[in-house]
């Protein structure tokens, strides 16, 4: 047989086999973005480039949009960002040690969540009834697999709750009670809601109280949606990582809104509105309005418009904050598959620091803290 036959003999094997391993594969089986559309899809480094830039690394966190550090006394303001520049130090002092993506943001986040001078875990905000009620993601973008958790209130870092969803269940989200009782199972640290309730926290929400029982005790459906009261509730973690082997993940974790409804859950635990990644485009982690963010999916739609339209990372967040969300809404962090980063907010401040391994250290609440 001539050479020529013999290989179109051989790829026709090889396809069959292919096709084989296909129909086995399961229902929710998604196949990679090929190369073509990597190229494309990032026009500041071509993909070809990634295997000379594999010992590199990225990291974004945020630890909340808003609008008043003005409300903030000088040594408030430098807890925050001591509080930014602990956290930055854990991820960039573990991806130096090549961690994977997905360990890197849990550890940033709860890191976060342990700080009572943000708006997750400990010192998180106060619902309606005074309580607190904790929701957190993760996401890991090589494979897509995610683990979420919503309504949560006896867990001491709910982004590792949300992990152990992700490794141990064959689910994505569980919420409330059954949340907390499998973080029972799970072994994890759990506490008391003394724990979580600071005196700065239970301050805000007598404030809070106080100016529903002046506003006759009702609550108008546009209390977190509008004005400048909206400044005033914003508040949340999140971390974005591109590892050392190209790996992307992302993790949020938050109280939510002070005064939120009891049983409201927001943006931060739901997969596509406040936390997404996907190696081929990028890996997103959201603060703000957390029903805006829901109604706009903005997380997975800065992914989509990197997938679908071509856009770099930088268009594709700013569309996200600057066009589709309103001012005053929020914030976001974002890494892509080549280790740009982006940090837009659409509010006078956002909490937020990164790092590379070119030596970028920086956190800021307005401008980049000196
Ligand atoms: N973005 C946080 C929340 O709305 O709960």
């Amino acid at each position: 047989m001539p050479p020529c036959r013999k290989l179109s003999r051989s790829f026709s094997f090889l396809f069959f086999i292919a096709a084989s391993c296909n129909a086995a594969l399961p229902d929710d089986f998604l196949p990679p973005i090929n190369n073509q559309t990597q190229v494309s899809m990032n026009q500041e480094t071509p993909v070809g480039k990634l295997a000379q830039n594999k010992a590199t690394w990225s990291i974004a966190i945020h630890g909340g949009a808003g609008g008043e550090p003005g409300r903030w006394n000088e040594q408030q303001i430098q807890d925050r960002l001591d509080g930014l520049k602990a956290a930055l130090k854990k991820g960039t002092d573990m991806l130096e040690k090549s961690a994977s993506a997905v360990d890197v943001v849990q550890a940033v986040v709860q890191v976060l969540e342990d700080n009572p001078n943000f708006n997750a875990g400990r010192g998180a905000v106060l619902n309606s009834v005074g309580e607190v009620s904790l929701d957190a993601s993760i996401m890991d973008g090589s494979d897509l697999s995610c683990g979420a958790v919503a309504g949560v209130t006896t867990v001491r870092n709910p982004v590792g709750l949300a992990r152990a969803v992700r490794d141990k269940t064959p689910h994505v989200f569980l919420c409330g009670e059954p949340a907390d009782a499998f973080a029972k199972e799970m072994e994890l640290p759990l506490e008391s809601p003394a724990y979580f309730k600071t005196p700065e926290q239970i301050k805000s929400w007598e404030a809070w109280k106080q100016k529903q029982a002046a506003a006759g005790g009702k609550t108008s459906k546009n209390d977190h949606a509008k004005g400048e009261d909206r400044l005033f509730y914003l508040g949340t973690v999140g971390c974005v990582v591109r590892d050392q082997q190209g790996n992307l993940a992302a993790a949020t974790s938050t109280g939510g809104l002070l005064g939120k409804k009891y049983g409201r859950v927001g943006d931060s635990p739901i997969i596509g509105a406040g936390t997404y990644a996907k190696n081929e485009t990028c890996a997103v982690s959201c603060t703000g309005v957390g029903e805006l963010y829901i109604k706009h999916h903005i997380a997975s739609a800065v992914s989509s418009r990197m997938e679908y339209l071509n856009e770099s990372l930088n268009a594709s967040t700013k569309f996200a904050i600057h066009t589709t969300l309103p001012v005053d809404s929020g914030g976001l962090i974002a890494v892509d598959a080549n280790g740009n980063i982006e940090l837009q907010f659409n509010t006078p401040m956002m909490a937020r620091g990164q790092a590379k391994s070119d030596g970028t250290f920086q956190v800021g609440l307005q401008d980049w803290a000196k």
